[in-house]
């Protein structure tokens, strides 16, 4: 049985709910992987950080106002002192996205991999700013740099490319990515004004306090820049996704879909174009024949077309924290190179 060592860097919504599913699966892992782990290390911004190298008891983590109090060491100045400190073999990186940068996660997960730790993020921002820079790094110190719960929370899309689709070529993209608005043009569907169904989203979790954004198509566009700088192997910035959001969307105008039996959808596409890639993110009118259509609520829906099989369409239909836990307890499986 292979003890490892993990290190939580952020411990918001995501790290407390991976940590929870991660103990809810230890007696699993170690029957089926032959594996099993403790906590060494937590950082985070204002709830404090803790290193201890005999294990931080996940339930009084879990539990914790402030993390110092679980700490056997001074507790670590800054985050690059932490993951030094932490001895973990992995680092989980949940840290809030930065859209324009990717920053201070690219940091941090530089640092990791450097150290000679597994490196796994739920975050998109590193993902599209740095991507191959974290990728050669991870390779030059043999360990890995996954981050399959950065887009479309933990179904499985780097996954099912690298692993499943060798010698694909991937041509075209088009899907919704973005709960959020998502959300907000189905709640407009049933009568909610725009205002209204923002702060529907607000009140059952998934919009942020400032859901700009959301609403202004950034999120959107960092997902499917990630998208193609993985998948399709060229890097492509968020701002040169030539986008437009929702924000001006009215009532009238979701009625003029339906009538037409159509429903509007905020959706990302990307396709190539000679050496180049072309992305957008715009709402559309989508009708019925569409996978897209039937995307209701905060589920996500993804098409891809390869040189080697007929459209191939992922739909993750409601997600929740768990799912994206799960992407990243996932990774960390493939990165253990237990699977
Ligand atoms: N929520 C989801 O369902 C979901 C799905 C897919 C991807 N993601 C991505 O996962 C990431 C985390 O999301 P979340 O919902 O868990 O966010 P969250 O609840 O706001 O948690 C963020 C955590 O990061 C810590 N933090 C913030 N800035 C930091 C810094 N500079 N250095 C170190 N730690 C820092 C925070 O510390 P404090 O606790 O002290 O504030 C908090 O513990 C984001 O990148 C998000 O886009 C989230």
């Amino acid at each position: 049985l292979h003890t490892y060592r993990l290190g939580f860097i952020g411990f918001g919504n995501v790290g407390k709910t991976l940590l929870a599913l991660l103990e809810s699966r230890r007696a699993m892992l170690e029957q089926r992987y032959d594996m099993t782990f403790m906590t060494t290390g937590i950082s985070t911004l204002r709830h404090g950080s803790a290193v201890d190298h005999d294990g931080i008891d996940p339930v009084k983590a879990l539990a914790a106002g402030n993390l110092g109090e679980l700490s056997a060491f001074s507790i670590p100045q800054d985050v690059f002192e932490f993951i030094r400190l932490s001895q973990a073999d992995v680092i989980f990186e949940s840290t809030p996205v930065d859209y324009f940068s990717g920053q201070p996660a690219v940091d941090y997960l530089k640092a990791a991999l450097s150290a000679g730790k597994h490196a796994i993020t739920a975050n998109k921002g590193p993902v599209v700013h740095a991507y191959r820079e974290l990728k050669t790094l991870a390779a030059k110190n043999g360990v890995s740099f996954f981050f399959e719960s950065a887009v479309m929370d933990g179904a499985p899309i780097f996954s099912l490319f690298r692993e499943t689709l060798p010698a694909a070529r991937l041509d075209s993209i088009q899907g919704v990515l973005n709960s959020t608005t998502n959300m907000i043009l189905t709640r407009m569907e049933l009568g909610d004004s725009f205002d209204r169904a923002v702060a529907y989203c607000q009140e059952i979790g998934i919009a942020e306090t400032n859901p700009q954004g959301d609403i202004d198509g950034w999120d959107a566009a960092v997902k499917i820049a990630a998208l193609v700088t993985v998948l399709m192997e060229f890097p492509l910035l968020p701002s040169n996704v030539d986008r437009q959001g929702i924000a001006h969307l009215a009532p009238v105008d979701i009625e003029m879909a339906k009538s037409q039996g159509k429903r509007w959808k905020l959706v990302c596409s990307a396709h190539r174009s000679g050496e180049s890639v072309v992305a957008r993110v715009a709402p559309e009118m989508v009708g019925m024949e569409s996978p897209m259509f039937h995307a209701e609520g905060t589920t996500s829906v993804v098409r891809f077309e390869t040189d080697v099989l007929g459209p191939l369409t992922i739909i993750e239909k409601d997600p929740g924290r768990e799912t994206t836990a799960y992407g990243m307890l996932a990774d960390m499986l493939r990165a253990l190179s237990r699977i």
